[in-house]
């Protein structure tokens, strides 16, 4: 344990006057969610091309289902089971004492909001929001019961045809539109693009979290916080993804680094 650089982190934080976190798929990996590109990630699992735009995912849905679908029912389960960790709790918590402004965050598995945080900036957007492709409409689900109920409906598939599977695909209450989840793929614009490029400006202290900082323009947040003369803290265990600017890294899990320098605070 690095009790030196937590203490130094819990000191910057406590003097901060506005303190902001850019959150990745490594927050939620001690919740039991795989990250994309750590091994045996999601990109491990899956080609990203084949679920990169919405014409490209029902295209290898048609072509290879029968590999796609019992995969995408073990990330299903993943999302039945998971519950916030203690880094999201301890996300949580800053932000109660007033010390952390926003989480920007890159996932879209709903765990801080469910945590109880309030000022969140999900950037790609959230898995459990349906929105219609025709109308404007658009409804938060209970993660765990859209996890579980998806899975069952997948089960009662005798055969996964593109036409089987699209017959699972939710209506709109109010027009009777398809719908699709709220999540951002990868020719898409990213949510509130302009929030967080405003708190990455105003922050004097960023906090990476579990990002390895692959994902335009998400990456840049930290660099814009940086020219802005924000002082920037990565916790990441496996990498410190921002060397170049990073002035405080903790090679820690979020689950076990953010607690304590909580309690430190
Ligand atoms: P990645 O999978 O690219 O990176 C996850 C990072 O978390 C890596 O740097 C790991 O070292 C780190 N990590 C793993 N376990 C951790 C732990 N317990 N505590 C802290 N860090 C840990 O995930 P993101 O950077 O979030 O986009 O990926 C960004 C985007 O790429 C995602 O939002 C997704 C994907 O394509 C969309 O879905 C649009
Ligand atoms: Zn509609």
């Amino acid at each position: 344990m690095d009790n030196t650089t937590i203490n130094k982190i819990s000191e910057v934080l406590r003097n901060s006057k506005y303190a902001v976190a850019s959150t990745g798929a490594g927050v939620s990996a001690e919740s039991g969610i795989s990250t994309f590109r750590d091994d045996g990630g999601i990109w491990d699992r899956i080609d990203v091309s084949s679920v990169a735009t919405p014409a490209a995912f029902l295209k290898s849905l048609e072509e290879n289902a029968d590999e796609l679908i019992p995969y995408f029912k073990e990330v299903l389960d993943s999302f039945v089971n998971a519950a916030p960790n203690p880094g999201h709790d301890a996300l949580f918590e800053l932000e109660t004492k007033g010390i952390l402004k926003t989480i920007i965050t890159q996932n879209g598995d709903n765990l801080q909001a469910e945590r109880g945080s309030k000022n969140i900036v999900e950037l790609h957007g959230n898995f459990f929001r349906m929105k219609c492709l025709a109308c404007s409409f658009s409804e938060q689900l209970d993660r765990k019961v859209f996890a579980a109920n998806t899975i069952a409906s997948l089960d009662q598939l005798t055969e996964y045809t593109l036409e089987n599977i699209l017959s699972l695909v939710p209506r709109c209450p109010e027009c009777g539109s398809l719908m699709r989840s709220d999540v951002v793929m990868f020719t898409e614009e990213i949510k509130d693009a302009d929030k967080a490029f405003e708190e990455a400006a105003r922050c004097d202290v960023m906090l990476v979290l579990g990002t390895s900082g692959s994902v335009y323009p998400a990456s840049y947040l930290p660099v814009e916080a940086k020219r802005h003369g924000s002082t920037i803290v990565v916790i990441n265990p496996h990498e410190d993804s921002y060397s170049n600017i990073s002035d405080l890294y903790l090679p820690m899990k979020t689950g076990e680094a953010l607690p304590q320098i909580l309690s430190c605070i």
